[in-house]
């Protein structure tokens, strides 16, 4: 009779397989590449939802009372002397529309190109915090 050893360690395949190693565990909610939670994204999408049908009115509410208060944010607005009011009054809506295009992206590469082309429009505008501060500090 052969005499087989019995130990507690595993041999052959099994070895490797067993025993496994137990995932390491995540407390909290999983965030996803945008830095988003699952439950952070379903409100974002539901709170975009109530807004949606009324894009055009938050729109401008939004944008002009942040004219009213970076007033001297219209002149980006400007041809020459003259106020361009057709582009001043759809950016009102194009940048609300905009946001929700962010919002209903799902894939984190567009989002990024989105973001990207987005500040390169404000850059070539001038349209930015830097921007701002000169302007102030010629007034
Ligand atoms: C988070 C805030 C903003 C968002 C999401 C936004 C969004 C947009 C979008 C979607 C466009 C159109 C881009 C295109 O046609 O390719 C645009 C253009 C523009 N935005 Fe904004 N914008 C924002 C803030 C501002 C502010 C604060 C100003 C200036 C006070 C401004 C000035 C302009 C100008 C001058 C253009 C170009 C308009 C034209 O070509 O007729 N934006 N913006």
């Amino acid at each position: 009779m052969s005499k087989e050893i019995i130990t507690n360690r595993p041999s052959g395949i099994a070895s490797s397989i067993y025993p496994k190693r137990i995932p390491k565990i995540k407390v909290g909610a999983i965030k996803d590449e945008l830095g988003f939670t699952l439950s952070e994204r379903l409100a974002l999408r539901q709170a975009w939802n109530l807004i949606r049908p009324f894009e055009r009115r938050y729109g401008q509410d939004v944008f002009y009372s942040f004219l009213n208060d970076m007033y001297w944010g219209i002149n980006k607005f400007r041809d020459g002397r003259d106020l361009n009011l057709k582009a001043m009054h759809s950016h009102a809506l194009q940048f609300i529309h905009f946001f929700g295009l962010l919002i209903e992206e799902a894939d984190p590469v567009m989002f990024q190109l989105m973001t990207n082309d987005n500040n390169l429009t404000h850059s070539r505008c001038k349209v930015g915090i830097n921007q701002e501060i000169k302007v102030l500090q010629e007034v």
